[in-house]
């Protein structure tokens, strides 16, 4: 399976912040935003990544995150002109996706909970249809909206409708078989001119092969979208990895659990990088390897 990082946008409304720099290379907290999305894709076991942004970003993605063979995984990249709508990316992507299932997961999506990397494995070995998740939300108007009939079966949706018929939104994590590129193809585009994502997802209702996974609420679904949901973003991340001495969303570490990177490698990483709390971590890593294991995440 494929994994393709939509890392788009002008994020207006987070200026001035984001006038001079990619809203999704924002730090929550102690790493930038993009990290969070490109752990998902780690979690689910996808090692083949396209990174999709504008031409005046996709430099500082590069920067970042090179070639990703450090991580033991391949990145590469793609121009997105203009923002045309979340379902471009299978547009742009289809030489890449060849025919294969992809996941797609949004630049400035930031989840954490218990069960996410088993949950994530066992969606990626879906071999057809496709996977969305729900999240309860208060303010479901802001987001793609799912209504699931008496039986929980999903049944309708909507994306920003201006009465919800429910308040679980659709969350910026997808997985698709090899039909979502014919499927974006063929989109008309909505009224605001976008090839919406949301079309898709109905698409695969409409066939009967949409799977809706509901995250529960022991999974924070975070919000980046706002000065204030960012700022709480940042202290929910640090008040987790301060008190339980653990990263979330360490790339290195996932990287390592997944088994993309043997120990050598990332005593490598550790003894290279410029972060000595990091270089503490990762070392940490191999000696309780041995003791205990440590789910990732
Ligand atoms: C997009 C989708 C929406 C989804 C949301 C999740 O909205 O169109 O359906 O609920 O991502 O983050 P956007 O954030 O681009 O407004």
């Amino acid at each position: 399976m494929k994994g393709i990082i939509l890392a788009g946008g002008h994020g207006t409304r987070l200026a001035p912040v984001t006038r001079a720099i990619s809203k999704q290379l924002l730090p929550i907290y102690d790493k930038p935003m993009v990290y969070f999305p490109l752990s998902m894709l780690l979690m689910s076991g996808i090692r083949e990544i396209l990174l999709i942004s504008t031409p005046e970003h996709l430099p500082l993605y590069e920067r970042l995150l090179g070639d990703g063979r450090r991580l033991g995984i391949e990145i590469r990249y793609a121009e997105q002109e203009r923002p045309a709508g979340l379902a471009q990316a299978f547009v742009l992507g289809r030489r890449f996706i060849a025919g294969d299932r992809v996941a797609l997961a949004l630049g400035d999506n930031v989840f954490y909970g218990h069960g996410m990397s088993g949950m994530l494995g066992s969606v990626a070995s879906r071999q057809s249809g496709a996977t969305i998740f729900a999240y309860r939300v208060s303010d479901p108007e802001r987001y793609g909206v799912i209504e699931f009939d008496a039986d929980g079966r999903p049944v309708a949706l909507a994306e920003k409708p201006e009465r919800p018929r429910s308040n679980h939104a659709v969350t910026g994590l997808y997985f698709y078989d090899h039909r979502v590129v014919e499927i974006a193809e063929n989109l008309v585009p909505s009224e605001r001119g976008e090839l919406e994502i949301t079309d898709v997802n109905r698409a695969y209702l409409e066939m009967g092969e949409l799977h809706v996974e509901k995250l529960g609420r022991g999974v924070a679904w975070l919000d980046t979208g706002t000065f204030e949901s960012l700022l709480q973003a940042s202290n929910f991340i640090q008040t987790i990895e301060q008190r339980q001495g653990l990263k979330v969303a360490c790339l290195e570490e996932i990287a390592f659990h997944q088994g993309f990177i043997d120990t050598v490698s990332l005593l490598e990483i550790a003894d290279t990088s410029e972060d000595p709390g990091l270089r503490t971590y990762l070392r940490s890593l191999v000696e309780q390897r041995d003791c205990d294991e440590v789910p990732a995440g």
